[in-house]
């Protein structure tokens, strides 16, 4: 069972994108870290990530190589001070208390509630769902609430999802290179001003119970509150939806969701065991800001590091309810030091709820069709259509 699952796994990264594929599975020789030429440093080792994503003095992600070399292209200088300069640190500091648990499950179920009792009564009648769309649909209706832009329909969020994946897609390719064309960056800035048009409106006067509403409270300006509801967007959206979906593919392949099926207590095991197996953030870049020895290797100012952190988070074996705490991996699904995920909390709720979604009837699913999505930014499926036989 559990081969079957990594079939599917490995099949979803082919797809999207062939050359990731290689370099993740390859890079499992990339311990504890390797110069690749044209690539730069690789690591696949969860402690020289881990050493490397803290070590802030040493490594930016505002550089070359980083991604926030890439969004500074696309949002203006400003992002570098944002991205990792002091306005990072303040920016951190007080969003602190943004996604919180509490924050996270108010507003999975303000945003979601009904969607959710829809999917429950359609899988309980024994209709098929598609689950992949399904949290396209839920991600893109939490990014309306999260951008003040309320409350949509199906077709409304899709769109919406889609957007935001376009946007993404602006990083496609940018393992080898984070300079974007001109062309590139002109298509995201019409984007980002067609995503964030209702921010400025919302931080004025919406309540504190919204999240630009409490931004505003927290004294985050209109230009920071922009450049963190641009950034919601483009971390949020691609990663939750697949985290979601491929967490129901795992269950059912694994046949793992019988015993969360018996035991619903162990759904926090099943959330972080398919963000472990997913880790739909497979790589992050690292450009080196000053010369500095890691693992016995000298790197140089001015060159990059890939951390494939799928690789590492995988090598510690299949999706198993039963795996203990991993002291090395940690949360490294999430990044590590002071960029780790601001939406951690969040994620994890709304990968609780498509769980919770699926098993709420007591039966177990069976997977009736299935598709990976192709050229695309995070490995996902395209269509993964589950049904509860009576
Ligand atoms: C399963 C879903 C998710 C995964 C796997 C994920 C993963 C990550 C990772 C690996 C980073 C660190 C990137 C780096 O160090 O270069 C990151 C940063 C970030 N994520 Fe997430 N993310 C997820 C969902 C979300 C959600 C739902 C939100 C908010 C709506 C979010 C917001 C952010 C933000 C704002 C950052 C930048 C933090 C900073 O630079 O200080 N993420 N995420």
């Amino acid at each position: 069972m559990p081969l079957t699952a990594t079939r599917h796994e490995l099949g979803l990264l082919l797809a999207a994108r062939p050359a990731l594929a290689v370099l993740l599975l390859a890079g499992r020789a990339a311990v504890p870290i390797r110069r690749v030429p044209r690539l730069g440093w690789v690591s696949a080792d969860p402690r020289i990530a881990r050493e490397v994503l803290t070590d802030h003095r040493s490594f930016t992600l505002v550089a070359e190589g980083g991604v926030g070399h890439l969004w500074a292209q696309v949002l203006g200088d400003w992002v570098y001070d944002l991205f990792d300069g002091p306005g990072h640190h303040d920016l951190r500091t007080r969003a602190r208390d943004l996604f919180t648990e509490a924050t996270a499950t108010r507003l999975v179920t303000g945003a979601w509630a009904d969607r959710l009792c829809t999917a429950r009564d359609d899988l309980a009648s024994g209709a098929e769902v598609d689950v992949a769309d399904l949290a396209r649909v839920l991600v893109g209706r939490m990014l309306a609430s999260l951008l003040g832009l309320g409350d949509l329909d199906d077709a409304r969020a899709r769109t919406l999802f889609a957007t935001g994946e376009r946007l993404a897609a602006t990083a496609l390719g940018s393992a080898a290179d984070t300079t974007l064309t001109p062309d590139a960056v002109a298509g995201a800035r019409v984007i980002v001003d067609d995503l964030t048009r209702a921010v400025p409106d919302a931080w004025r006067t919406a309540p504190p119970s919204t999240l630009l509403g409490r931004c505003r409270e927290l004294g985050l300006g209109l230009r920071e509150t922009t450049g963190l509801a641009a950034l919601l967007m483009v971390a949020g959206t691609e990663t939750a939806a697949s985290a979601m979906a491929r967490s129901v593919a795992l269950l059912h392949d694994t046949g793992e969701q019988h015993r969360l099926l018996a035991d619903p207590t162990r759904l926090p095991d099943a959330v972080r065991e398919g963000l472990r197996v997913t880790t739909p953030a497979p790589v992050i870049g690292r450009s080196v800001k000053r010369d500095v020895t890691v693992a016995g290797r000298r790197l140089r100012a001015g060159e990059r590091v890939l951390l494939l952190t799928w690789t590492a988070n995988t090598a510690r074996g299949a999706f198993d309810l039963d795996r203990p705490y991993l002291p090395e991996n940690r949360q490294l699904w999430f990044g590590a030091g002071r960029h780790l995920c601001l939406g951690a909390a969040l994620a994890r709720a709304e990968v609780g709820a498509m769980l919770g979604t699926v098993t709420a009837a007591g039966r177990p699913w069976v997977v009736q069709r299935r598709r990976a999505a192709r050229r695309a930014l995070v490995p996902t499926y395209a269509e993964l259509t589950v049904r509860l036989p009576h």
